[in-house]
């Protein structure tokens, strides 16, 4: 019994260690999404129309946001605000970048052309970013190919 109680205080021990574990939010690494660092996007960037394209860091990479994205962020179920202005029609008369057309592939169902914005490709800024000035939790120490 002595032996098992032990056992098992080691055990309780082990995890409590594990589950202390604090990562860069400083919260514990089951605490879902308390603590997440509030992102500030550049508000002194200017609205769509204003802007000029930042040059891409590599020649596959998401291009940049270049323009505000005040008010259209988070994108939701129902509320893309992107497409307004991206979806080729639209973006075609009014003189915008196009959503390409690999953003209409279903990578996940044999990859068929798809009608609609393809379901990996409609949350934008999973890999279209804004730029900011802030100081990074991690430093980032990419240098561009471009010289
Ligand atoms: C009111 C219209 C409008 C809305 C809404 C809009 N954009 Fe734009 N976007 C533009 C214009 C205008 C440009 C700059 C010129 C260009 O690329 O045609 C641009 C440029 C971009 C570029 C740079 C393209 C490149 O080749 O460098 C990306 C990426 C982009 N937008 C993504 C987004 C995302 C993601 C959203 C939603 C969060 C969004 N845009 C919402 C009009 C808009
Ligand atoms: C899974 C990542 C991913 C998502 C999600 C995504 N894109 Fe892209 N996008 C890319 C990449 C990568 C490129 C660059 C393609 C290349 O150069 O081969 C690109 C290119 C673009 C371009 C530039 C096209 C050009 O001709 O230069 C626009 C505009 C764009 N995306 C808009 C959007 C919009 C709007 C959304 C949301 C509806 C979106 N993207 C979602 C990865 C993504």
């Amino acid at each position: 019994m002595k032996k098992l109680l032990i056992s098992s205080s080691i055990v309780a021990m082990l995890f409590a260690g594990q589950y202390d574990i604090t990562g860069v939010r400083e919260a514990p690494l089951t605490a879902g999404s308390q603590n997440l660092p509030q992102i500030q996007y550049n508000k002194t960037a200017p609205v769509p129309g204003q802007v000029k394209k930042y040059k891409k860091s590599f020649v596959t990479a998401p291009p940049m946001i270049p323009h505000d994205i005040e008010n259209m962020v988070p994108i939701k179920i129902g509320k893309n605000e992107c497409l307004g202005c991206h979806m080729p029609q639209t973006a075609k008369a009014m003189g915008i970048t196009s959503i390409p057309k690999d953003h209409f592939v279903d990578n996940f169902d044999k990859n068929k052309k798809t009608p609609r914005i393809a379901g990996s490709r409609y949350n934008c800024t999973q890999c279209h970013a804004p730029q900011t000035t802030l100081d990074p939790v991690v430093e980032n120490k990419f240098k561009s190919l471009r010289k």
